[in-house]
């Protein structure tokens, strides 16, 4: 079971020095790409990717939160990317875009929002590498996880066994809600839970051993 985190609530200009502790205790730093259309707010881009990627090998696990995700895939690729993950809801080449992003080379994912349907990706699972399911409408950190999306994370779960995709969940993991996702999940996306924690590094250890 992997961590995955995300750095949209830490502070820009310290973070390589807030980051750089944390890295022996996470799998993946999660970098959330908004761009004010998909959603209701606007984050950051190539350059602060491309300055981390300086510093450090973690794998970058990047969650394209925009529209027609595929006009920048490949500047996110160059970057420095690992993973990438578009929104279903963003695009009308859905297959392009997978094949696309691993023609590069990359881990391919599709992200879902709490109101999409499950059914409308079952065309796509057998060519992806991960699911990424919302917790929360995407566009900000700290929101509450919505309980609905539990049954989505349940069918993905099963179907599991027919295909080769991880489950990512993304949206207000904490420690109490970490308890109902860690069944049916292989990596949590963490945000303000741990910009928040007073000890960071103790409460990734306490969600790790969770799994
Ligand atoms: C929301 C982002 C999430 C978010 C996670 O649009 O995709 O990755 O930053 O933050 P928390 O854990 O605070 O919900
Ligand atoms: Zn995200």
């Amino acid at each position: 079971m992997k961590i995955s985190l995300s750095i949209l609530d830490f502070d820009f200009a310290k973070l390589n020095e807030e980051l750089t502790p944390l890295y022996p205790y996470i799998d993946y730093l999660h970098l959330d790409i908004m761009d004010g259309v998909f959603v209701p707010n606007i984050s950051f881009g190539i350059p602060i990717i491309k300055s981390l990627r300086k510093y450090s090998d973690i794998l970058f696990d990047t969650h394209l939160m925009i529209v027609e995700p595929e006009k920048y895939i490949e500047s996110f690729a160059e970057c420095g990317s690992n993973l990438i993950t578009f929104h279903l809801e963003a695009t009308k080449k859905v297959k392009e875009n997978i094949q696309l992003i691993k023609r590069l080379g990359l881990k391919c994912g599709i992200s879902i929002n709490p109101s999409t349907k499950l059914d409308l990706l079952f065309p796509y699972l057998k060519d992806l590498d991960l699911v990424l399911i919302m917790g929360v409408n995407p566009g900000f950190g700290g929101q509450s996880f919505m309980n609905e999306v539990l049954e989505k994370m349940a069918k993905l779960k099963q179907l599991q066994d027919k295909y080769h995709y991880e489950i990512f969940v993304d949206g207000g993991i904490n420690l109490k809600t970490i308890s109902h996702v860690s069944n049916l999940c292989d990596t949590v996306i963490l945000g303000s839970a741990v910009k928040k924690a007073e000890n960071k590094i103790e409460l990734l250890k306490q969600i790790k051993s969770t799994f």
